[in-house]
């Protein structure tokens, strides 16, 4: 029987959404996504929030919103294959459709990407393909750009590299620090961010061959532009 639930690509309702959200810090943009649930803009269930470090400030935020959560400390591991699939191990219990990479600050194994390829995002708080990697606002600032902002990307092996779903700019004035720039920057992915998700729920987003597909259209290369 078809499912009439579903606007197209997916056969779940996307009411039954589960996502599990990796952390490693205070955790806002988890925030934002415990905020859109709880207001009906995100469809679905936060199933968990698994942590590497102990003491993330998002883990009491996932605590005050009654979402179980685990921590999985990576230096109790003798190499990044063998935390990644212990890591794996821990997410999949929890039986996630998609997994949410939010500030969790470590370097993924092809293994662990190839395992959620399609349903693994990351956000990265500058306009990709400009500065992957660290100090992104830093190095926005000092390039004398006249915007920095946020991309979210699906995850492939290539590090900061996979391809934008959606892409918000923030404007760089001349008194900005690398902190000012983040503050305002951040607040664009936690509106950015919920929504990739949404459309995903909603089976109107997909990987398809190494390109990011919204409503059976390919996403142009810096993915759909914020506000439109
Ligand atoms: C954000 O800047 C995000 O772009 C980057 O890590 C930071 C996470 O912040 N990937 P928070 O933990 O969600 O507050």
């Amino acid at each position: 029987m078809p499912d009439t639930l579903c606007t197209s690509g997916s056969n779940k309702p996307p009411a039954e959404t589960r996502y599990v959200i990796l952390i490693s810090g205070s955790g806002s943009n988890l925030q934002a996504f415990i905020d859109c649930v709880q207001r009906g803009a995100l469809s679905g269930q936060i199933a968990a929030v698994v942590s590497n470090r102990a003491d993330a400030g998002g883990l009491q935020r996932a605590s005050a919103a009654n979402i179980a959560s685990e921590v999985l400390d990576h230096r109790a591991f003798p190499s990044r294959e063998e935390f990644d699939a212990q890591l794996t191990q821990v997410i999949d219990r929890y039986q996630p459709d998609l997994v949410i990479l939010a500030g969790f600050m470590r370097i993924l194994t092809p293994a662990f990407v190839n395992h959620y390829q399609g349903r693994l995002m990351n956000v990265h708080p500058s306009l990709l393909p400009n500065y992957p990697g660290l100090n992104t606002h830093q190095r926005a600032i000092e390039a004398g750009d006249s915007h920095g902002g946020a991309t979210v990307h699906f995850v492939t092996e290539q590090l900061d590299g996979g391809p934008p779903i959606i892409q918000a700019s923030v404007a760089i004035v001349r008194e900005d620090s690398p902190a000012t720039l983040a503050a305002r920057t951040l607040q664009c992915e936690h509106i950015i961010y919920p929504m990739a998700a949404q459309w995903f729920a909603e089976g109107r987003l997909q990987l398809d061959n190494q390109c990011a597909v919204l409503d059976k259209q390919t996403l142009p290369v810096n993915g759909y532009q914020y506000p439109a």
